[in-house]
């Protein structure tokens, strides 16, 4: 898709989305792979992961952080208490940043921008703080800006978003329960004015039960819904 500038953007079922910059970075946010019941189970992870980024810390984010970052020696981007916490459970590099920051890697600066959400670990009968929940902008250089909203509610900051950094994609949860549903994601896409939503975080589970049909329905004429199984790509 033109919007894409050439920049691959897979969906890998719930919130995990793997970027792939031509010629330049592969990122993967919130790998949930093995324990994922919508995980594509045939596919297969470019060799190289330069960078996973989270939004938070709930399991189905970061599941699979550690094992993906010891695996393919890549370097977790997330909240300074979850990297922390992350460089406990023997991830070698970490880059810990917090809301409003920017930090820039080759080809590619990662802004991490508020969601409203909770972000926790659940350890025998310990529940561990891990910092706010966030959202990430992907100001990808001569390429597009992709916003990943993590978990989240709608809010009226989502203008703020738009008006900093105008993401042309969205990648938005919209399965309710947990999150927003189709109802709410209609009006962070009025707010947020992206020329192409990615749905996420819908489908996986029985109470996730907004669907992209949903959201179509909601949005104006002219606002592209992408309608990607897991695996695919844009
Ligand atoms: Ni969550
Ligand atoms: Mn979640």
């Amino acid at each position: 898709m033109s919007v894409l500038k050439g920049t691959k953007v897979t969906w890998l079922g719930h919130a995990t989305v793997l970027v792939e910059i031509p010629g330049g970075l592969n990122l993967l946010i919130d790998p949930f792979l093995e324990h994922n019941p919508s995980y594509p189970k045939n596919f297969t992870l470019p060799e190289r992961i330069d960078y996973v980024l989270l939004t938070h810390g709930h399991m189905d984010h970061i599941a699979d952080a550690a094992p993906v970052a010891k695996k393919h020696g890549s370097t977790v981007v997330g909240i300074y208490e979850l990297t922390s916490y992350l460089t406990g459970k023997g991830v070698e590099k970490t880059i810990g940043m917090n809301l409003g920051g920017t930090v820039s890697l080759p080809g590619v600066d990662v802004t991490m921008v508020e969601a409203k959400h909770s972000s926790s670990m659940q350890e025998g009968e310990q529940i561990l703080y891990l910092g706010d929940a966030a959202g990430l902008v992907l100001t990808i250089h001569n390429g597009p800006v992709l916003y990943h909203a993590g978990d989240t509610s709608v809010f009226s900051d989502m203008k703020l978003i738009r008006e900093l950094y105008a993401p042309e994609v969205a990648m938005l949860p919209m399965g309710g329960h947990f999150t927003m549903g189709p109802r709410e994601a209609a009006l962070a896409v009025k707010y947020l004015e992206p020329k192409l939503i990615l749905p996420i975080h819908w489908g996986t589970f029985p109470p996730l039960k907004g669907t992209p049909e949903q959201l179509a329905a909601l949005l104006p004429d002219g606002k592209i819904v992408a309608q990607l199984k897991p695996g695919e790509s844009m």
